[in-house]
């Protein structure tokens, strides 16, 4: 069933080449289609006219996943990852209802015009209409340190705050949301990824963590066990820096304490080169092969897809932002010992080489009385590789940490 925000298309055999592929200048009208529809559903056609502006496109990028057919049903996801005073950008996902396959990202960034080709500012009633929207699974939009972040809240109890790492999203986190129940679960996707706003500039850990705990103010939430994968660790790092008496507890997975070396630095301005020159799905096709183990890859191939279609639909501003903001992360080898009392869990995957399981009991070692648990045939990305497995663990740290 598609939710009420989302808009199921027909591909038609007009649309398609001779090969009979969907044609891709017919993605752009199927793309403008399920926007007009969306505004139908919602604010009406003509929330731009009442409001005597007329949202000009500006730039459109597109990333082509998969071919579609005659016969296919699309389904369109629109959100705003950007609300300037006089400029928006739309991200718009089509993915293929049957088997739920990532087909296409688009961004498109407007322009409000008036009559005189003048910019003016966004209407109200469209910024607003696409604020509450609620995305796809029915996450929450949240307004927080001036972001629009995508977040998950599911459940009552205790407060845990899920942080993903790079470039994934909320999404690896899927079988903890689900099934870690007695808690109340909230994961958003950072700024600039997944289907947070991706501004252009203004990335750091220390905006991360700012995003972070503004979004547990929104929610009236005190304090929560702090769960941080790979640069989610990163981030709550800095978290605890800023807002240890918020951190009831602490879940470090597949991440290090040590800053980038001078190699890595370097590493870090050539993937933003790609991410830049070739977009999110060279990015991901990088990527991939490094942070899933061989069981995964043998043995979960739905795993492997799904990761990839949440690495390949990062926005390129989020990508090429989050890689400055790791390449210019503090040392946090200093805060682990400072970290006595704060009851921690440290997860790795056995076959992670990113941040393999030695350097793992290392940190462990460094944070006076905290736990290691190595999970067997993951890699990097242990909550979506092995979900039971982590989710276990998650919960059997949860109940010590009362
Ligand atoms: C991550 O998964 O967040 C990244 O591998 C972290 C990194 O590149 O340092």
């Amino acid at each position: 069933m598609a939710h009420p925000g989302e808009i199921d298309l027909l591909v038609y055999p007009d649309e398609c080449d001779a090969f009979g592929h969907l044609n891709q200048a017919s993605f752009l009208s199927l793309f403008e289609r399920a926007r007009w529809e969306m505004l139908v559903r919602g604010p009406g056609m003509d929330v731009f006219t009442r409001a005597g502006a007329w949202p000009a496109v500006r730039k459109t990028t597109i990333d082509y996943h998969a071919a579609a057919f005659p016969g296919d049903v699309l389904r369109f996801h629109q959100a705003l990852t950007h609300h300037g005073r006089t400029s928006f950008t739309m991200r718009q996902t089509a993915r293929r209802t049957r088997d739920d396959a990532p087909i296409a990202t688009a961004e498109f960034v407007f322009v409000c015009i008036n009559h005189d080709g003048r910019p003016v500012p966004v209407p109200v009633e469209f910024g607003d209409f696409m604020h509450a929207r609620p995305g796809p699974g029915g996450a929450q939009r949240m307004i927080v340190n001036g972001v629009s972040l995508a977040v998950d809240v599911v459940g009552d109890g205790p407060a845990v705050l899920f942080v993903h790492g790079y470039p994934f999203n909320r999404g690896i986190w899927n079988d903890q949301l689900e099934r870690l129940d007695g808690y109340r679960r909230i994961a958003p996707d950072l700024r600039g990824m997944g289907e947070s706003d991706a501004p252009d500039l203004g990335y750091g850990m220390g905006t991360y963590a700012a995003d972070l705990a503004a979004l547990l103010d929104a929610l009236g939430a005190e304090d929560a066990v702090l769960c941080g994968l790979s640069m989610g660790g990163y981030v709550a790092f800095e978290f605890l820096r800023r807002w240890r008496s918020r951190v009831r507890g602490l879940i470090l997975i597949d991440t290090r304490a040590e800053a980038d070396s001078a190699e890595a630095r370097r590493a870090r301005d050539a993937s933003a080169a790609l991410a830049r020159e070739s977009g999110a799905e060279a990015v991901a096709d990088a990527m991939l092969p490094k942070v899933l183990s061989d069981t995964t890859r043998q043995r979960s191939p739905e795993a492997v897809a799904r990761l990839r279609g949440i690495m390949a639909a990062t926005p390129v501003a989020g990508l090429v932002g989050a890689l400055a903001a790791m390449r210019d992360r503090p040392d946090s080898t200093g805060l682990l010992p400072t970290l006595a009392g704060l009851p921690t869990l440290v997860i790795v995957g056995q076959e992670d080489t990113l941040t393999p399981p030695d350097a793992a009991r290392r940190m462990a070692g460094a944070i006076p009385g905290a736990r290691l648990a190595v999970v067997d045939g993951a890699a990097h990305v242990p909550p979506l590789e092995r979900p039971h497995e982590t989710t276990a663990l998650i919960r059997d740290f949860l109940r010590l940490v009362g």
